[in-house]
């Protein structure tokens, strides 16, 4: 089995290529006959790339660490029928929301392989992951762990938990998706304190059992440091608990955030490039510190189900507009946009785009993607190269859109949220329907003043 780590997904062929694209087909499904079948825009998933990627990270995790435990991140894209594949591959799950618990329940995947994360957890979305019987909550503030022990206390049960800590490290992308220097809302900073007093809280309190830290450091990161220091630190913290209180932790979770091609020029970091540098640094640390290497725990979400799904767009309008130096550039209207991916205008995300159902030789032209919100910022690819003959009802493939874009879709200008399909060996079938007009409308109510005293 073997990793890519370029921006397609495995199954995603290209008859009679060229650097614009050609005729696009993935696991033996074509783009046309899938937009014919299931409309635009439209995800499309390579199911049989998911189960590799999941194998891939397994394997690699299992061979650097013994009996090291994968959790897939379902806030990159989760659904029913993804919970059930997770559950056959035999992999974890974190789930951050009552709203993912819900559908991981739905799909009867096992809660004890559970773990809910979240700065803001309600007590009702703790007494629902408490009644359900995850796994682990990981404890995000003092106040959750009054919060998490009286839920748990009045369930009669015993709660495990992991406590976040935030090590201090500056991952480099993009400020919004970085998540363990000094100032952010998650975690409790180990250089302060307070995640050695959060751990002596979570000790004294009958009803929660301290089974680890966890860390994540953010999101779409490449280079192996970030993770191998943030590593370090947690180690340095579970000696300073064994140091004080007396008690070795038998957990550390790493989180996720490992990074993906998005375009032709990056290249995806490898489970078997990252996972054997971290064990490495992981067991020389707690031989320094004397501490028996405790079971390790990953995250990743992107590195598993970015590349598998290619989103297809019908182009709807062109026109040209002229530059202040007299270039011009030629807009590409599709029909999504920012409402289906919304990391272009919040992060300033890269990503490609290849016409899908022909080859074209045309002369190239600088074209600007866009999409049919009423915005300005609505524009999902700034600048690429395209061919001049480009036309309404063409298809364009955008890969590696499974991560975070379906996930952070939003109804935008009452815009439905568009269907993920599956494919595999030349078959296709829906996961998440499209939604409808219906759809939207049923949640319009026309009600009669109440007065609330
Ligand atoms: N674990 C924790 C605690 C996390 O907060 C996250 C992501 C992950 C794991 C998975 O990270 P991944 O392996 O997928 O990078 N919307 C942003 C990404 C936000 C990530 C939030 N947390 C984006 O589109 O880039």
């Amino acid at each position: 089995m073997s990793y890519s780590t370029s921006l397609f997904s495995k199954n995603l062929k290209i008859e009679n290529e060229n650097d614009f694209g050609g005729t696009i087909s993935i696991a033996s499904c074509s783009a046309t006959a899938l937009t014919k079948e299931f409309g635009s825009p439209l995800f499309v998933l390579d199911q049989a790339d998911f189960a590799d990627r999941v194998n891939a990270w397994q394997q690699a995790l299992t061979q650097s660490f013994t009996g090291g435990k994968l959790y897939y991140a379902a806030k990159s894209f989760i659904c029913v029928e993804v919970a059930k594949w997770l559950n056959e591959l035999n992999v974890n799950l974190d789930v951050c929301t009552g709203g993912e618990l819900a559908v991981a329940l739905a799909a009867e995947f096992p809660a004890k392989r559970i773990e809910f994360h979240g700065n803001n957890k309600s007590v009702a979305e703790i007494e629902m992951a408490v009644s359900a019987g995850v796994g682990a909550i990981v404890i995000d503030s003092f106040v959750e762990i009054e919060r998490v022990a009286q839920v748990a206390a009045t369930a009669g049960k015993k709660q495990n938990v992991y406590v976040r800590l935030t090590p201090g490290v500056e991952a480099h992308t993009h400020e919004f998706i970085s998540t363990a220097h000094e100032d952010v809302k998650f975690g409790f900073s180990i250089a302060s304190g307070a995640a050695m007093q959060a751990i002596e809280k979570c000790l004294a309190q009958e009803s929660l059992n301290l089974i680890g830290v966890h860390c994540h450091i953010g999101s779409q990161i490449f280079e192996v440091t970030g993770f191998t220091l943030a590593a370090q630190r947690l180690v340095a913290a579970l000696a300073a608990v064994r140091d004080k209180f007396g008690k070795e932790l038998p957990e550390l979770n790493i989180g996720g955030g490992y990074g993906i091609a998005y375009t032709k020029n990056e290249k995806a970091i490898a489970p078997d490039e990252v996972l054997p540098v971290l064990a490495k640094v992981i067991k020389d640390e707690c031989a320094k510190a004397n501490l028996k290497v405790p079971t390790i725990s990953i995250e990743p979400g992107r590195a598993i189900v970015g590349p598998t799904t290619t989103t297809i767009y019908e182009v709807g309008t062109t026109k040209s507009v002229t530059l202040e130096d007299g270039t011009q550039r030629r807009y590409i209207s599709v029909d999504g946009g920012m409402s289906e991916n919304i990391r272009p205008a919040l992060y300033g995300a890269t990503y490609s785009a290849f016409l899908a159902n022909r080859t074209s030789t045309a002369k190239s032209i600088s074209s600007r993607i866009v999409g049919k919100h009423c915005e300005t910022g609505d524009i999902l690819i700034f600048d690429l190269q395209l061919p001049e003959d480009i036309a309404p009802g063409d298809l364009l493939a955008f890969p590696a859109t499974g991560a975070y874009g379906r996930s952070m879709a939003s109804n935008y200008n009452h815009m439905p949220r568009p269907a993920v399909i599956a494919v595999k060996d030349g078959a296709a079938r829906t996961i998440l329907r499209r939604e409808n007009q219906a759809d939207l409308l049923s949640l319009d109510v026309i009600e009669v003043p109440r007065r609330l005293s």
